[in-house]
């Protein structure tokens, strides 16, 4: 798959860590920058950046780092056809991809073990989007993308 990852200068150090591990496995990745840890910049730019590139569907699926994942989750949600969740551990990365459909993954770089970080990607990864009653819920998300504008459409749909 294809990954876009973004982070700012508080998630350089775990982007990068995801960013090679989904290299690793054999995963194409983008990054969106930022690469400097010692330079402030602003997350929504960086969150958006990733956004973008789901929605308009030149990825598969997004990561996106910041001190917390709280604004940068933030940004990226403002992108129509945007589902980003922070994560704090392997239960909420599964569930976020099998009840919300996530197609950004959002971690905090201050807030979060590396470990425990690449354990969560990889159960995001395997985790399978489930259907029944999470579609209607999901359409009523999409809904909201509809009344506020153009939706993209993203390779999820
Ligand atoms: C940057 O200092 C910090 O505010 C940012 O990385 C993030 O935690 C915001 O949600």
């Amino acid at each position: 798959m294809h990954f876009a990852v973004g982070s700012d200068h508080a998630g350089v150090r775990l982007k990068a860590a995801l960013a090679s591990h989904l290299e690793e496995l054999g995963h194409q990745v983008t990054d969106f920058g930022t690469n400097d840890p010692s330079v402030s910049v602003d997350y929504p730019d960086f969150g958006a950046a990733v956004g973008r590139a789901v929605a308009e569907g030149t990825v598969d699926l997004g990561v996106a780092v910041c001190g917390t994942g709280i604004g940068i989750s933030i940004a990226a949600n403002k992108i129509n056809g945007v589902r980003a969740a922070v994560v704090h551990d392997v239960t909420t990365a599964q569930l976020a991809r099998m009840h919300n459909h996530a197609n950004v993954i959002c971690f905090g770089d201050r807030t979060l073990g590396e470990t425990t970080a690449l354990d969560a990607l990889d159960a995001f990864l395997a985790a399978v989007p489930q259907e029944g009653r999470h579609l209607n819920r999901l359409a009523k998300i999409s809904a909201l993308d509809d009344a506020a504008g153009l939706r993209f459409e993203t390779k999820e749909g």
